[in-house]
């Protein structure tokens, strides 16, 4: 046999000579193909779904597990197998097989599982399966088989054999016992309909657990045709379509038997009676399914002979009643299951379950009535139900949106009921005392009812217990503040989308005696106000819910007496929860002390440029959403704490700013973090500048930002150059008098008040020739003459006029006397003929003889340049700007206006080149 061969020395010579051959013949691909499609890992390789039709060869050597289902193999060749011996497991599903090779088996002698379905195996013949004697799992489902022989004859270590869907006519797989190992056996959606006596005795040595003939359209049972296999414990007859008298021959078949596990789904067991399970007396049923019959009527004590029974589901039927003693004898039922099983009668008008119909179920834990039928609730209804600790009530139907009262659970009194779900049962109001038969009660469900109501705290007396509270989606809670007074054990307490239009800024607040609460949900209520002390006191809370309320304005700077620090009560919080608050702001003390938080989601709200340490406190943080906000800039002021130990980011759709300043240190860290940050291409896009808009932020040139030192720099000192030089234009512009006075006093305390040489003072009499006109001399004689002293003379024409000289002669003679020629220009001055005509003209001509410097200008008013040069012929544009004074407005500014006056008299009177 060549297949000896693969054991002796010479195989490898043998599987050169193969290669060569191929290589010889131009086929050389055929061992050696291009790079294989299949993924290898931890010894298994997948290739699935690829249009392989041949196994590759360069898979690794060692690989225990080969995966090539759905592909296009028409055989399996040993050639192909040979490369991998190791292999244990090998799936060959969704081809096109059409024939089994006993080389299969030699070449792989360790295979244990090995997957056939759906492919078109036709003949199969003892040899095919003759080495598989290592098999323990084989799937040969979906062909259409035609044993020949004793094919599984070999198989003596298989526990599972699956041969559904071969249109096989007889259950029997053989005549001769065999599989000694079977637990399993898959026989389901075949073509016979009868069982004969004899059928799996050719399982006699063999002690067979679960039997699968479901969608098996079986009419005849044979006596004993269960015997050979009466180790059986788990039966499926699903979708089989028997119908009640076949399925009552069944039930006498399997007695006797080890039976555990019946399951009867889709049998058209339309109308159970009273006999129909009596063959189950004898065995130790414990688990019933008989889902999706159809069934309209359970005859009285049809479950009399299931005194074993422990589960029995009945869910999806149309079960019409459920009578005192429809479930006689299920004393041992721990739990039934009536999920969509009764429904209302349009002709019967009484209760759907009568008063005392679950009595018998003493031992029962768990009832389910979710999405049935239920109508009006007896006295009595659970009466007897003394084991019962969870009743699932949810989605059941009502008739109407109904009130609960403290008859309504009375007959639950006897129950030691820890779990209780009224979710979607058309409650709209509950009365006071409701629950207080149930002292046990540990979780109850109020959601999605329509209650509508306030809530005064004596609808949960005697609920200490209650750990669990759900309340969401009712339809308008009013909070009191004694409201939860009776449940001060509450970890959980949903009342999302609950409260709308109400007021839980109460004081004291309603929270107040949870506090063990550890999860609050008071989201999508549109909340608008709350008490900065509403959760003072929850030191255990874990878990804040409060997104889509209306919270924002409770953190603007601007809100009237300050933002309310809300968060301050809970200082242990993990995850926190307010998205689509229309926050923002966000208060700088708002997360202060929250260094337990590990979720932080604040997306769908408008903030844009957060407070530098707002996050400071955010020590362990993991998780932070703030994915459609306005956030322009990242910067690490703001984020470098709250994001180091992130594991995931979600910052996606915000307007972000890619410039070197907003954006810079979030693109560095996004491209070094571990931080898990998903779509970062396509979601984190760049609004501004113009450069980048629409770019993702990836794109950001951070080179760019790289020269910015000298940049930064240069851009430092020439700012505070404008910086300075606007404060000294300013400083001027306001004080520059004072500044200029300052300046004068420090130049002449140094240098002393006169320029002029020694010699050039010698010559006069006068320091200055006053000219003014008739109306001033008030103001000369008020403000002038004060100023002189023993250094400082001045002339005045009415008082120092020669006598006996012509009024002429005596002004030349002293305008000649005088170091300077001082006017007092007001409007009255140019008005003056006399000052104007003669004194100026004879001033002017001296200045012009002389080459003397000796004018100073005071103005006592303002007189625009044009009208000066008409009337005086001077500009002030001819003179020295220190000859030039104006008299202050400001009586503070009258003692710098002297000084100046001094310093204008004592300038050197030779013209300055
Ligand atoms: C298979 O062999 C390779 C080396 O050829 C080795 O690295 C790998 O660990 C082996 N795998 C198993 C599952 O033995
Ligand atoms: C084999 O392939 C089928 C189809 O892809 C898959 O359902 C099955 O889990 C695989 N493995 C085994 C051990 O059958
Ligand atoms: C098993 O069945 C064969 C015939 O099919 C019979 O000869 C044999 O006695 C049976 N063995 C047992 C243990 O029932
Ligand atoms: C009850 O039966 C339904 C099937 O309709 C199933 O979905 C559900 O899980 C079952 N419930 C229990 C508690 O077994
Ligand atoms: C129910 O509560 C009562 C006290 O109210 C207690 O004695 C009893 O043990 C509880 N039953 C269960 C099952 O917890
Ligand atoms: C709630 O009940 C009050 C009377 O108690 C009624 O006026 C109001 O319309 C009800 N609200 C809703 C939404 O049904
Ligand atoms: C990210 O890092 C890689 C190398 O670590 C670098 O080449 C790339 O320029 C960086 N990108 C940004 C946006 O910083």
């Amino acid at each position: 046999m060549v297949f000896k061969a693969i054991s002796t020395p010479w195989f490898p010579l043998h599987l050169r000579l193969i290669v060569l051959c191929c290589s010889l013949t131009g086929q050389f691909h055929c061992i050696t193909s291009a790079k294989n499609p299949c993924q290898v890992f931890n010894g298994a390789a997948y290739c699935s779904h690829q249009s392989l039709s041949e196994i590759p060869a360069d898979l690794p050597w060692n690989i225990t597990s080969l995966d090539m289902s759905h592909n296009r193999l028409v055989k399996i060749s040993y050639l192909w197998l040979t490369p991998y011996p190791d292999l244990l497991s090998l799936n060959v599903s969704f081809n096109s097989i059409s024939s089994l090779h006993s080389g299969l088996c030699q070449t792989l002698p360790l295979l244990q599982t090995l997957n056939i379905e759906h492919n078109q195996l036709y003949e199969l013949k003892t040899e095919a399966l003759s080495h598989c004697t290592s098999l323990i799992w084989l799937n040969m489902a979906n062909n259409k088989l035609k044993l020949q022989g004793e094919p599984f004859s070999a198989l003596q270590n298989l526990k599972y054999l699956e041969v559904a869907k071969n249109k096989f006519k007889y259950a029997a797989l053989s005549s001769q016992p065999q599989l000694p190992s079977l637990k399993y056996l898959g026989l389901a959606g075949n073509d016979f309909n009868t069982l004969k006596s004899d059928d799996f005795s050719f399982l006699n040595h063999s002690s067979l657990q679960v039997l699968n003939l479901s969608s098996v359209s079986l009419q005849t049972l044979e006596s004993g045709c269960f015997k050979p296999i009466s180790s059986l414990r788990t039966l499926f007859l699903d979708g089989s379509k028997m119908g009640t008298p076949v399925i009552s021959k069944l039930c006498a078949e399997l007695s006797g038997t080890e039976i555990n596990y019946l399951s009867l789904k889709r049998t058209e067991l339309v109308s159970l009676t009273t006999t129909v399970f009596t063959g189950l007396q004898k065995t130790n049923l414990s688990i019933l399914d008989l889902t999706w019959n159809n069934m309209e009527k359970i005859e009285e004590g049809s479950f009399q002979w299931l005194a074993k029974l422990q589960a029995l589901s009945l869910a999806e039927n149309n079960i019409k009643h459920l009578h005192k003693d429809t479930f006689q004898g299920l004393k041992s039922l721990k739990t039934l299951n009536l999920t969509r099983a009764l429904t209302k009668s349009k002709t019967h008008s009484g209760p759907v379950i009568d008063n005392f119909a679950f009595q018998p179920l003493g031992s029962l834990e768990s009832l389910t009535l979710r999405e049935s039928a239920v109508g009006e609730i007896g006295a009595h209804m659970f009466t007897g139900l003394t084991s019962l600790r969870e009743l699932d009530m949810s989605w059941s139907k009502y008739g109407s949106p109904r009130t609960i009262t403290e008859e309504t659970f009375v007959s639950l009194g006897g129950s030691p009921l820890t779990k209780l779900n009224l979710r979607g049962t058309a409650i709209k109001q509950i009365g006071p005392g409701t629950f207080s038969a149930l002292r046990n009660l540990t979780i109850l469900h109020l959601d999605h009812n329509f209650i509508n109501q306030t809530l005064s705290g004596q609808e949960f007396t005697n609920l200490f217990q209650v750990q669990e509270l759900y309340m969401s989606r009712n339809q308008k809670l009013s909070l009191h503040f004694d409201s939860f007074a009776n449940v001060p054990n509450l970890r959980v307490l949903t009342l999302g989308k609950s409260l709308t239009g109400t007021h839980v800024d109460l004081d004291p607040s309603p929270f107040k005696p949870l506090s063990k609460l550890k999860i609050l949900d008071l989201s999508n209520n549109n909340i608008a106000n709350v008490r900065e002390d509403m959760l003072d006191g929850l030191l255990d809370l874990d878990v804040l819910l409060i997104q889509h309320n209306n919270l924002a304005r409770l953190w603007k700077s601007a809100n009237l007496g300050g933002p309310v620090l809300f968060l301050k009560g809970v200082p242990n919080l993990v995850t926190l929860v307010m998205d689509s608050n229309g926050f923002d702001e966000i208060p700088l003390e708002a997360f202060k002390g929250l260094n337990h938080l590990q979720t932080l989601s604040l997306s769908n709200n408008l903030l844009d440029s957060l407070k530098d340490s707002v996050f400071e406190d955010l020590l362990s943080l993991q998780v932070l959403q703030l994915q459609k906000n306005l956030i322009t800039a990242v910067r690490p002021q703001v984020f470098r704490t709250p994001m180091s130990h992130l594991s995931e980011l979600f910052m996606n759709k915000n307007p972000f700013d890619c410039t070197c300043d907003s954006i810079l240190w979030f693109v560095t860290w996004l491209n070094t973090t571990n931080t898990s940050v998903s779509d970062i291409r396509d979601q984190y896009i760049c609004n501004t500048p113009l450069l980048y808009f629409n770019h993702s932020i990836m794109d950001f040139d951070t080179q760019s930002c790289k020269d910015m030192t000298p940049f930064q720099a240069l851009y430092i000192l020439s700012s505070t150059a404008v910086l300075m030089l606007m404060v000294t234009a300013l400083l001027v512009r306001f004080h520059g008098w004072r500044i200029h006075f300052y300046w004068n006093i420090l130049i002449n305390r140094t240098l002393g008040f006169s320029d002029a040489t020694a010699d050039e003072d010698r010559g006069y009499e006068y320091d200055a020739y006053i000219i003014h006109s008739e109306e001033d001399a008030d103001w000369v004689e008020r403000r002038m003459i004060p100023l002189e002293n023993e250094r400082c003379r001045f002339c005045l024409e009415d008082r120092d006029s020669i006598p006996g000289m012509s009024q002429l002669e005596s002004i030349v003679d002293n305008l000649r006397k005088s170091k300077k020629i001082l006017f007092v220009v007001t409007e009255s001055l140019l008005r003056d003929p006399w000052c104007r005509r003669f004194k100026a003209h004879h001033a002017l001509h001296q200045v012009i003889e002389a080459s003397r410097d000796c004018v100073v200008l005071v103005f006592l008013e303002d007189v625009h340049d044009y009208k000066l040069s008409h009337s005086l012929f001077l500009r002030r544009g001819m003179l020295r700007s220190s000859c030039i004074l104006d008299w202050p407005v400001h009586k503070e500014r009258i003692p710098a206006f002297h000084q100046k006056l001094l310093i204008a008299l004592g300038m050197t009177n030779q013209l300055q080149q």
